[in-house]
């Protein structure tokens, strides 16, 4: 312990209890352990806490898809999570979940006193309900068609095909999934945070320096466009806690998903009594609070958070640390493509700490995205790890091991090792900065400037004159002092080799003031090869495994429209040549009483007039089609309709919806042309 140790807890974003851990994920744990590894380095009393996030209807959603119970289901995630997170070295100092009796204590004791200080407010809406199930409907059991693109079976929150957002009510044709019944709109009275009566609290946090820049200027137009009340509340079924005072209504995800962070600090503190809750957490608390999170989920943690944590009387994050999004070989990750690479198919073919030193490598404290480009992976390892780092201690442990494996007690190179220590102070900066691109630079130029030296000294060349045998020893010993450095530098990013390296040199576990000292008149372990080189091979392997799993997740999806279509037989082409597909005009059109697909048309096939009806009515307005041309099949059999009879088929194409294209008037077909 030092006067100036700093007593920090450290957050990751909770990742949901609904699917596997995947590379993008795994930046922002790798980002926040390298981050915590070095404060912990340098002998700060730092803690790292996480938890699966573990509530919401998706979550319920996706146990019921499996034929599991909730509780079984993110039970089975919480492991895999932990698993994939051990195996890629994130050292938590505790993991937890939030369905869990700690964040049910806070959650409750966070609502309570905002209430009671007047901050919740119950409104009445109108919402979805089931007349059959006699049940309001959350958004995702509601589908319908997309309300702006006409896609069908679409979800109540957003539309998957073009991505529009909207509130469950826009849905046209909306149904139930639970029973299939068409909601009606009722009135019902939900729960809200009143977020407007922290405008003034918010404007001014965000601008006291713990955002980022350009999050908090994210964050102001958000406040300039005035704050919204908070739904909190959502109706059963919800896999959630309930409101203890409104009994049948659930907090919202979102409201107890950050709680998190303090249940898996408390139920950390139970086995830690060197930690005290209030210490952290308290409002007089001077520890540090830092969350690091994505680009995505700001303002859940630069706004609702801190709002929250103010009206129930806790402290405020010191700091909310943001990254971007990481994105494969220049695109965003895609299961088609291979490059959706879970955690656990990645550790089947790689070694985690490739990718911890590659995201390493390309870090910033800014929220710019990162691509993960494989071949820059493969090289970049290669080259700098294993061609520069490991290198140097390989090249010098042999001749050191052939004089008895004792370091020489004299150091030949004091200016250079100098130089190398010297550089701590600048790459702690960065590494305090979360510049860890940076950092990584500055440790690769002074590993270039080793694999130089010992370059220039050639001790293979040496070995090989008699009487040079201290010489050698002495080259070898400076060759191994950088290592021994380099790899001080790099135990946050890198803690396997610097386990392995303690090991081999046979030194207590690295600390950061430990390059203050070298390793001399020491006697060392023989080496064993530390790292190996990426082959290309490798990725190959890594993404076709990941096409196969995707395929093999995949459901059986339409890709197109015509892939929808029920399997029509195979048609002769007589029984094609049957068929008369004329060029008609539509000379006067019109809504059907009744109908809310079909319009009914009259067609011009060059003299002779048809009466059909087409349902095309959610593309055109009748007045709009007359006068246009489309195509027809004038030879089907006439065909009573509860609405008139039918004298053809008209023919038009599109996906649907508003996207039903026929022929402009200049087409240049005319009435009553064939069309085959
Ligand atoms: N459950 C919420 C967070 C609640 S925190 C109180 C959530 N979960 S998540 O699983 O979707 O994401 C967890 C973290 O991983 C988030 O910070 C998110 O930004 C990050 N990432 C998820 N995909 C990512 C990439 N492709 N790239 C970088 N980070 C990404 O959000
Ligand atoms: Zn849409």
């Amino acid at each position: 312990m030092t006067a100036t140790q700093r007593k920090i807890l450290v957050t990751s974003a909770l990742p949901y209890a609904n699917g596997p851990i995947h590379l993008g994920h795994m930046l922002e744990y790798i980002q926040t352990d390298i981050w915590v590894r070095f404060q912990k380095l340098r002998g700060h009393n730092c803690t790292y806490v996480c938890a699966d996030d573990a509530h919401g209807t998706a979550i319920m959603l996706k146990a019921e898809q499996l034929g599991r119970t909730p509780e079984e289901q993110i039970a089975v995630v919480k492991a895999e999570h932990e698993r994939d997170f051990a195996a890629f070295l994130v050292g938590f100092d505790n993991y937890h979940s939030t369905h869990s009796d700690e964040n049910r204590h806070f959650s409750n004791l966070i609502y309570a006193r905002n209430r009671d200080k007047g901050y919740i407010v119950a409104r009445e809406i109108t919402q979805l309900f089931d007349p059959e199930k006699q049940m309001f409907l959350a958004d995702r059991f509601v589908k319908g068609t997309c309300p702006k693109c006409g896609t069908a079976d679409q979800y109540g929150d957003n539309c998957e095909a073009c991505g529009a957002t909207y509130a469950a009510s826009e849905l046209k044709d909306p149904r139930s999934t639970i029973s299939g019944a068409t909601p009606v709109l009722k009135a019902n009275t939900q729960l809200f945070f009143d977020l407007p009566k922290f405008d003034g609290m918010l404007k001014e946090w965000t601008r006291s320096g713990r955002l980022q820049e350009g999050i908090a200027n994210k964050l102001a137009e958000w406040l300039e466009a005035g704050l919204q009340q908070w739904d909190i509340s959502r109706e059963a079924p919800y896999f959630g806690f309930e409101i203890p005072d409104h009994p049948g209504k659930h907090f919202y995800v979102w409201l107890d998903a950050p709680i998190g962070y303090m249940a898996s600090f408390e139920n950390l503190c139970a086995r830690r009594p060197d930690l005290k809750f209030d210490d952290y957490w308290g409002k007089d608390s001077t520890a540090e609070l830092y969350h690091f999170i994505g680009k995505d989920i700001i303002n859940f943690h630069g706004l609702f958070w801190p709002a929250m944590l103010t009206g129930a009387d806790f402290r405020t994050p010191t700091a909310i640390f943001s990254h971007g999004f990481v994105t494969v070989n220049g695109a965003k990750m895609s299961k088609s493509r291979g490059t959706f690479i879970k955690a656990e198919t990645y550790l089947r073919h790689l070694n985690p700490e490739y990718l911890r030193y590659y995201f390493a490598a390309k870090l910033s404290g800014h929220i710019d995205d990162i691509d993960l480009n494989l071949e820059d992976f493969a090289q970049r390892v290669n080259a700098d790890l294993v061609n520069k780092v490991v290198n140097i201690a390989s090249r010098s442990a042999g001749f050191i091991a052939k004089q008895g494996g004792k370091l020489s007690a004299h150091n030949a190179e004091p200016d250079l090792l100098a130089e190398a220590q010297g550089k701590a102070a600048v790459i702690a900066d960065f590494y305090e900065q979360r510049e860890f691109g940076k950092a990584m630079r500055e440790i690769m130029a002074i590993a270039d400037k080793a694999n130089q030296y010992i370059d220039e000294k050639a001790p293979w060349a040496l070995a090989k004159q008699p009487g040079k045998e201290q010489e050698v020893l002495d080259v070898c010993t400076v060759g191994i002092n950088l290592f021994r450095l380099l790899v001080i530098y790099l135990k946050p990013v890198l803690p396997k080799l610097a386990a392995e390296t303690e090991a081999f040199l046979k030194v207590a576990p690295f600390h950061w003031e430990d390059v203050n000292n070298l390793l001399l008149d020491h006697a060392i372990n023989t080496f064993k090869p530390l790292m190996q080189r990426v082959d290309m091979k490798q990725i190959e392997a890594l993404i076709e495994d990941g096409k196969t799993e995707a395929a093999a997740e995949a459901p059986a999806k339409p890709k197109t429209a015509l892939d929808a279509d029920p399997v029509a037989p195979v048609i002769s082409f007589d029984e094609f040549a049957k068929v008369d597909i004329r060029v008609a005009k539509i000379v006067a059109a019109g809504h059907v009483a009744g109908a809310d697909k079909l319009l009914q048309l009259t067609l011009d096939i060059g003299g002779e007039t048809r009466n059909v009806f087409a349902g095309i009515k959610s593309a055109y307005q009748p007045e709009d089609l007359v006068g246009k041309l489309t195509v027809m099949v004038a030879n089907l059999a006439p065909r009573k309709m509860k609405f008139g009879m039918s004298e053809g088929m008209v023919l038009a194409a599109g996906p649907g919806g508003k996207d039903i294209f026929i022929l402009e008037p200049d087409s240049g077909a005319i009435p009553g042309m064939r069309v085959k």
